[in-house]
């Protein structure tokens, strides 16, 4: 593959073995795979990349937009090095959601969808994460689920996450 792509070499490796999961014309199921891998790797999904990807999978553009836009934990705007995700759908926020939000951004002095300035942190709000008896529910990068989130360990993990 030539050097001017977007991705990395070891990157489109790892979707190499995504797509080999699917029949030759079934490439567009790993479209999800990919997403998240090129996302792992640029921290956010610009059109550019979401173009490379759908010629690499052989599949319209358009279509990866559609399920990069449609699928919250796809970053289709720069975001902050880390991305947390607060859950403020009902049951969570009937148990603390809403003032483990109000902490985040007091905190960190931004509001939902912004990212502090020396961009370290993005905060958004989320759907149900499943963890509804965990509550309040916070989702870092998209994939570490934190637990019952007191303000204390609020204060703790970022601090973790500024290191
Ligand atoms: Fe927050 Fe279910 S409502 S995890």
């Amino acid at each position: 593959m030539a050097n001017d792509m977007l991705l990395s070499q070891e990157a489109l490796k790892k979707i190499d073995r995504e797509l080999a999961k699917y029949p030759a014309d079934q490439r567009q199921s790993a479209v999800m795979a990919a997403l998240a891998i090129a996302q792992d790797e640029k921290g956010w999904l610009p059109a550019e990349v979401q173009q490379e990807l759908a010629d690499y999978i052989g599949m319209p553009a358009v279509a990866v937009q559609e399920v990069a836009t449609f699928y919250n934990m796809y970053n289709t705007k720069p975001q902050g090095k880390h991305k947390i995700t607060v859950c403020t759908n009902l049951p969570c926020l009937l148990s603390g959601g809403g003032r483990a939000a109000e902490h985040l951004q007091h905190k960190l002095g931004v509001g939902y969808k912004e990212t502090t300035a020396d961009g370290q942190f993005t905060i958004v709000e989320g759907e149900c994460m499943g963890a509804c008896g965990d509550a309040p529910v916070l989702l870092v990068n998209n994939k570490r689920m934190c637990s019952w989130m007191s303000n204390d360990k609020i204060d703790a993990l970022l601090e973790e996450l500024k290191k």
